[in-house]
Formats: structure tokens, C-alpha cells, sequence
């Protein structure tokens, strides 16, 4: 039988400054011997400034096993997201996620976008009013179609296995620990709706750093809080291994073909 074991190591909220080179190096490289992937769920640089991901990627760059990441606020606070984006890509091999997908061995689907805050479930704030709250919800819907067009893409693939990274949190249950007044600030329901309309083997996501690490969205899909400051306060690690069986689309087939 053939090996389908994909280990992917995770963290998030990395929050990389320009005084502390070779930080993110030293904590998320030993991943490189653990797992087959490393996925970086957001807040990837501390203020969004290039100089700051110049430094992540230095580090990144030494952890020689493939990328996956979308951005969080963090690093769109200095206006220079493109940027911070381009430079982890170009200079380190980042696959940055922003309502995309990157398929990993041709059997491991990733679905990736920030998402956005907006609240959950019945207590989730509505499109309506002034224009102002509209456009606030738009934002958290446009970043929920992006994803869910992203799992259909890769389901039509014939990718049945898929991860999701989002920095925001599609659920409440993993923002258990923060204030209950941030919850609505911190995630949005829509996200797993999104999720839900497909299969998902894992999501990774970040942005709550008091939180709780496990939780799931409604339609059971496992939901990993990988915010490396709550890691270290409640797990004492600087990232999670997930193990996940991801055939290739002609292997599923072939094995689903195999007389019983
Ligand atoms: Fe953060
Ligand atoms: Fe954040």
C-alpha cells in the first residue's frame, strides 16, 4: 500500500520583528524533520513592513520544506500587504494564499484567505443600515465566497483531502479564554459555512492569541487555534503536527476500484 501520510506542521501569529533575526528559525525549524509541509496561518510579520519580512524570509528560507500561508491583519497594517507578500514568495517560496488554492504531492488540497471578523451564528452581524456596517460585512462575505470557490476548485480537481488557513477564526469555540465582548472582532461564522459546503480534513487559523486550540464547525470539520503565543502558554509548543491520508486523484480511484 502505498505511504499517503502527509504531516503538516502549523503555526501562526509568528508576529516577526526587525530586531529579533533568526527567532522564527529557531522556533519553527525543527518542523522541517517532523512534517512534510509547514503552514502559516497569518500575522506573519509584526506591522506589515517589508523590512520585517525580509527578516521572516531569511529565517523561512532555512526551514527547507515546502510553504503555505495567507497574510493577517497584522501585515496589512502597514499598507504594504502586495509587498509582504511578494517578498515571502519570491525570497523564500511562500505559497501565499489569498482566496487561492496550492495543491501539495498532487494530493493535498489548501484552501487559503485572512478572512475577516463579523461575529457568529444567529448573533452575526447583518448586512443592513448604514452603508458604513454594510461594507463591513461585505468584506467578511466576499472573503467567505473566496474560500468557498476555492474548496469547490479543488474538489472538482478530484482533491478530496483538503486543509483550510485562515487567520480569522470560523468558529467560536476556539476563542474560548478571550473576552467574551472580542468574539464578534475575532471571527465570523460565514467562514464555516464556506468550509462546510465541503469536505475538510483540518483548518488552521490564528488572530486569537488567549484562545482555546481545538475546536470544529458545525459540519464536524476539526478547527486547529495555532497562535503560537497560546501554543506555548497552553500546549508549551511552538507548532501543531496534523497527520492527514491524502490519496492522489487517480490512487482514489484506482483503490475504490479494488475488488473487496
Ligand atoms: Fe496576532
Ligand atoms: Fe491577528
Amino acid at each position: 500500500m502505498r505511504n499517503a501520510t502527509v504531516r503538516v506542521a502549523a503555526a501562526a501569529d509568528l508576529h516577526c520583528r526587525v530586531d529579533a533575526p533568526g527567532r522564527i528559525r529557531r522556533l519553527l525549524g525543527p518542523a522541517a524533520d517532523e512534517a512534510d509541509v509547514l503552514a502559516l496561518p497569518g500575522d506573519l510579520t509584526d506591522h506589515g513592513l517589508p523590512e520585517e519580512a525580509r527578516v521572516l524570509a531569511d529565517d523561512l528560507a532555512a526551514i527547507e520544506i515546502p510553504k503555505v500561508a495567507v497574510l493577517g491583519n497584522h501585515d496589512h497594517e502597514s499598507g504594504k500587504a502586495e509587498e509582504v507578500a511578494h517578498i515571502l514568495s519570491t525570497h523564500a517560496g511562500v505559497h501565499l494564499l489569498n482566496g487561492g488554492t496550492w495543491i501539495f504531492d498532487k494530493r493535498l488540497g489548501f484552501a487559503g484567505t485572512k478572512g475577516f471578523a463579523g461575529g457568529f451564528g444567529d448573533c452575526a452581524l447583518q448586512a443592513w443600515g448604514e452603508e458604513t456596517l454594510k461594507r463591513f460585512v461585505y468584506e467578511v462575505i466576499e472573503e467567505s465566497m473566496k474560500l468557498e470557490t476555492a474548496l469547490a476548485k479543488l474538489e472538482a480537481l478530484g482533491l478530496h483531502t483538503k486543509i483550510v488557513l485562515t487567520h480569522y477564526a470560523p468558529v467560536h469555540a476556539t476563542l474560548v479564554g478571550e473576552k467574551v465582548e472580542l468574539f464578534p472582532f475575532l471571527g465570523s461564522s460565514r467562514l464555516a459555512d464556506a468550509i462546510d459546503r465541503q469536505t475538510v480534513a483540518a483548518v488552521f487559523h490564528g488572530h486569537a492569541h488567549h484562545g482555546s486550540p481545538r475546536g470544529a464547525t458545525v459540519g464536524g470539520a476539526p478547527v486547529f487555534n495555532v497562535a503560537m503565543p497560546l501554543l506555548r502558554a497552553k500546549l508549551d509548543r511552538r507548532y501543531v503536527i496534523v497527520e492527514v491520508e491524502a490519496m492522489r486523484p487517480g490512487e482514489a480511484s484506482h483503490a475504490q476500484e479494488q475488488p473487496m
